[in-house]
């Protein structure tokens, strides 16, 4: 029997229960909660947020790289119970609704360069999606038929999706879905830790030599058939990898050499994650395209979209042309309005102004770690970390696979949040842990990380 709760839904044992029974975890393992608790985080406050015992943890991954301005922020949530009073729905098939219209301005204002029009989704992987579809039909309708292939770095994590997964570069999680849709092709990843030998002592060679394997890729394919790069600002999967000096530029120049699109997809760097409104600001280069999604919203409702430079627009300004793409829900009342609200909290708290204030601070207080003989290198951007951990800090000898999974999923993930911390335990490349706490964060919550962190992370050395 059910137990309710004031609210007329399930509490306590009963919402276990049914977790059990009905609910289906995304990219989890359901048998590693068959005989324990599925976690239930009720409520959230600030940077915190509280599972169903009352117990507080510190959000450092913002949910999951999204919770930009924090939890429990009224002003956001009746902005979208506004919204949804006066115009719950309309589709922007045809129709335009006022919100849309005024998030699509406001972004393209805080947009670099030309970047103008806005494409909504409701989703990341959706807005992958729609850029690949856009750059395809792009070619199509300017001449150019034969260009449909995409680059993307090794490792790197571009959504779910059939299309959104040909781009991304992790094999483990393609393989169940094969075959994929053709047209994904890796380049290697910005990864200066583990570069190859020839440029292993020379970061900016490093950024050159990676810049260079897009154009040698293109060579490699054909320029006529290919439609796009792929990149994120700072690369997420594999632990946080910024990048060398000159590489977007160089990048930049590749792509126009060849007629090839830069897609800057930005579905985490975006919305003040690296100390600007997007990532392509903060490292200085023009994407033709920016694919954000979480931050945009904070998460108070689901939104996604792509920013198209005018002159990808242009073709289909005139005549019949039309994208042949949509989704119901993209650019939802709701979500537009509560984006809105959201970017108000941005200006209101000069939220880019303190990440780049304190991230010296979040740098320095990550970097004791350190000292910690399984703490290889700690590296990112802004409030974006990863800590790569290793076997051997003086051969950099990372983990085999048997150990990872034993540090990993069997004692660091329950132990950081048994300790109070949500981040994340990733080995998807090397063994790393990752960090993108709320931009309101200050230096107690960097203490309060690190602290934890390195309880945590001296208990793992012991084990190994
Ligand atoms: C760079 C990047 N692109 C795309 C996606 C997919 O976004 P979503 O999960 O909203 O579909 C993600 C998700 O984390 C991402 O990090």
């Amino acid at each position: 029997m059910s137990t309710p709760h004031p609210a007329g839904g399930l509490s306590g044992e009963a919402l276990q229960a049914a977790a059990h029974r009905h609910l289906w975890l995304h990219f989890t393992r359901m048998s590693s909660y068959a005989a324990g608790e599925v976690p239930l985080i009720v409520r959230g406050s600030g940077q915190y947020v509280f599972d169903a015992h009352g117990k507080r943890y510190l959000d450092g991954l913002s949910g999951l790289f999204v919770s930009q301005i924090g939890h429990g922020r009224t002003e956001v949530a009746e902005a979208g119970a506004r919204q949804a009073s006066e115009l719950a729905y309309f589709p922007l098939w045809s129709y335009a609704h006022p919100r849309a219209v005024e998030l699509a301005e406001r972004l393209a204002v805080l947009a670099p360069g030309e970047l103008n029009r806005v494409f909504f989704t409701t989703s990341g992987s959706e807005a992958v999606e729609s850029a690949w579809k856009l750059a395809k039909q792009y070619f199509k309708t300017i001449g150019q038929p034969g260009r449909y292939k995409v680059l993307s770095r090794d490792i790197a994590y571009h959504g779910t999706s059939m299309g959104a997964l040909a781009i991304t570069g992790l094999p483990d999680i393609k393989h169940p879905f094969e075959p994929m849709a053709p047209g994904g092709v890796r380049v290697p990843n910005t990864n200066f830790y583990r570069a190859p030998g020839f440029v292993a002592d020379d970061w900016e060679a490093f950024g050159r030599w990676a810049a260079d394997e897009i154009e040698r890729a293109i060579l490699r394919e054909g320029p006529e058939s290919v439609a796009a790069v792929f990149l994120e600002p700072v690369q997420n999967s594999g632990g946080c990898f910024p990048p060398p000096p000159g590489y977007f530029p160089r990048v930049r120049e590749i792509c126009d050499r060849y007629g090839v699109l830069l897609v800057s997809d930005e579905v985490i760097c975006a919305f003040g994650r690296l100390g600007h409104y997007f990532g392509a600001q903060r490292y200085g280069y023009q994407p033709d395209i920016i694919t954000f999604a979480k931050g945009v919203t904070s998460g108070y409702s689901p939104l996604g979209g792509m920013l198209v430079s005018d002159a990808v627009m242009e073709p289909f300004t005139t005549g019949a042309a039309t994208f042949l793409h949509g989704v119901t829900f993209a650019g939802h009342p709701v979500s537009a309005a509560v984006a809105l609200a959201n970017l108000d909290v941005f200006e209101k708290e000069d939220l880019l102004g303190n990440v780049r204030a304190n991230e010296g601070a979040f740098r320095a207080t990550l970097g004791k770690l350190s000292d910690l003989p399984i703490v290889g290198e700690v590296r990112g951007d802004g409030y974006f970390y990863g800590i790569e951990l290793v076997k051997d800090k003086a051969s950099r000898e990372t983990f085999d696979d048997g150990e990872s999974e034993r540090l990993l999923r069997g004692f660091l993930s329950p132990a950081l949040f048994e300790a109070g911390l949500i981040c994340r335990a990733d080995d998807r490349g090397d063994p790393v842990i990752q960090l993108a706490p709320p931009l309101t964060c200050t230096q107690e919550h960097f203490d309060e990380m690190e602290q934890i962190l390195r309880e945590v992370l001296t208990r793992a050395w012991s084990q190994i």
